[in-house]
């Protein structure tokens, strides 16, 4: 049976419970994965709930993370709305995620090679060291560290450094901050619009404005006086600009600031939280890290490693990846607009109508995973493999907009992780630390989230 389910009279999805004038705005605040889990199992697959006096449809469960990559699904769903604030903002014709149907193939083909897998080949021990320098520089000996803002740094020296040549450790700080009143202002529009006439956002604003044209002028300049590279030293910047030099139709100049810093705002907070998630994840549980660190001290007795077949070589850690990525997803529910009328699960949605689809809301399911809140690092082996089953694991997504970074983001936090847990003695500060977590812009660990550094391991 398709994923809309034709009834013979379609009903009005049920309201869900909250109070009077805040409907379910504190409900989501406190904590969004658990929310839409509960709705779920209280009203089923599709239900309306209140947020910020505004209503919205939430589908979930697995008819709702399987009709998102359906033909159907890509037909009754659209992004637009949700990233024209940010498209205004920054004063662009169109962006990535808010575009649907050829326009946004258009654009995922500029950038396709650009965010892949592809773009880090024989880079890996690059990446290794980049990854060292920054234990060396944020993480010193018999000290606590913070653990979500030193990853920050990481990612963005990491991802600056392979995917656009430069790592701008200097706008770190305005990156964040951007992101943060994009997210909870422009997008989930969980805060109101006139926060942004705050001078902090007003400034990591321009300084993120500052950092896109720097790219872009030096971008320029470099063509201007070596033309072309050779299409195996290509990088995402390569692929934007010369999108925008030969079809600027494609790539407009209006639209270059927002794409060309857009995988510090894609890659920054969400790499961040799931790599802090998982220090705590495999520093809580002795017998995963016992295994991790055989493993990881296996991948790295030789010096350099090889890059075949990385992630198989390293069950237990991408099994600990995996499955923190299950219990603490980043993306809880992906965000769209009705595209026309349809029924879903017996259920009238009207066109224009905003919906939350909670892709994340199978993760917690004993139907998908036994015992769903136990952390089990061998779900995911060939004999059990629970996360294969139809629309249960989405960490990335589903549809056409799933994670351009994804086969890019697996490799970055596997070795990240790998190669923390193989240099560094950790734990965690205090010893029996019960993990907080934070909700906004991005759901992970509380930025209070500490480990001691002990020592070296190598
Ligand atoms: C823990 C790591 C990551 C997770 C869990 C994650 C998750 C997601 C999710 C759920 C979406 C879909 C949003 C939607 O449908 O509305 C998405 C989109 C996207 N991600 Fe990631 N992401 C991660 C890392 C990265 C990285 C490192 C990059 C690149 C540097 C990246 C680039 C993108 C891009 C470009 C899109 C937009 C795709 C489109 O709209 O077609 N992501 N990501």
């Amino acid at each position: 049976m398709s994923a809309v389910i034709d009834a013979p009279v379609a009903k009005e999805p049920p309201l869900v419970r909250g109070l009077p004038l805040l409907g379910n705005t504190l409900q989501m605040a406190k904590d969004p994965t658990r929310f839409f889990v509960d709705c779920y199992r209280e009203y089923g697959p599709v239900s309306r709930v209140k947020i910020l006096g505004k209503e919205y449809v939430l589908i979930s469960g697995i008819e709702a993370a399987t009709f998102m990559g359906t033909r159907e699904g890509k037909d009754c769903l659209r992004s637009k709305e949700f990233w024209e604030g940010l498209v205004n903002e920054y004063g662009a014709k169109r962006v990535l995620t808010g575009e649907d149907g050829e326009s946004h193939k258009q654009l995922r083909d500029v950038m396709r090679h650009g965010y892949s897998k592809e773009s880090i080949k024989g880079r890996y021990n690059e990446l290794v060291s980049i990854t060292d320098g920054c234990f060396e520089r944020d993480w010193p000996v018999g000290t606590s560290v913070n653990v979500l803002p030193a990853m920050q740094y990481m990612v963005v020296d990491q991802l600056g450094t392979i995917l656009t040549g430069a790592a701008p450790l200097e706008y770190v700080a305005d990156i964040r901050t951007a992101i943060l009143y994009i997210l909870n202002v422009l997008v989930t529009r969980q805060r109101p619009k006139i926060l942004l006439q705050r001078p902090e956002y007003k400034k990591a604003k321009a300084r993120v404005v500052e950092l896109g044209n720097n790219m872009i002028n030096d971008w320029l300049a470099r063509y201007r006086r070596d033309g072309e590279k050779p299409a195996d030293q290509k990088n995402l910047i390569d692929n934007i600009m010369e999108a925008h030099v030969n079809q600027p139709d494609v790539m407009p100049a209006s639209d270059l600031v927002v794409t060309i810093t857009g995988p510090y705002v894609a890659g920054l907070d969400t790499v961040a939280n799931t790599t802090a998630a998982i220090t705590y994840t495999v520093l809580k549980h002795p017998e995963v890290k016992r295994r991790v660190l055989e493993e990881v001290d296996a991948l790295f007795a030789d010096g350099e490693i090889s890059e075949d077949h990385l992630l198989q070589r390293i069950p237990a850690l991408q099994g600990a990846i995996m499955e923190t990525m299950r219990l603490y997803p980043i993306a809880v529910a992906q965000m769209r607009t009705a595209n026309k009328d349809f029924v879903f699960a017996g259920h009238q949605i009207r066109e224009g109508q905003m919906l939350y689809v909670g892709t994340s809301v199978p993760h917690f399911m004993e139907e998908c995973y036994p015992d769903p809140f136990t952390f089990d690092i061998d779900r995911y082996t060939k004999e059990r493999a629970e996360h294969m089953k139809p629309g249960a694991y989405s960490p990335y997504g589903r549809g056409p907009h799933t994670c351009l970074g994804k086969s890019l983001a697996e490799i970055q936090i596997a070795l990240s992780m790998a190669r923390l847990f193989y240099k560094m003695d950790l734990e965690l500060d205090p010893p029996g630390y019960e993990l907080k977590t934070k909700t906004a812009p991005t759901p992970g660990p509380a930025t209070s989230f500490k480990v001691r550094v002990k020592g070296y391991r190598h």
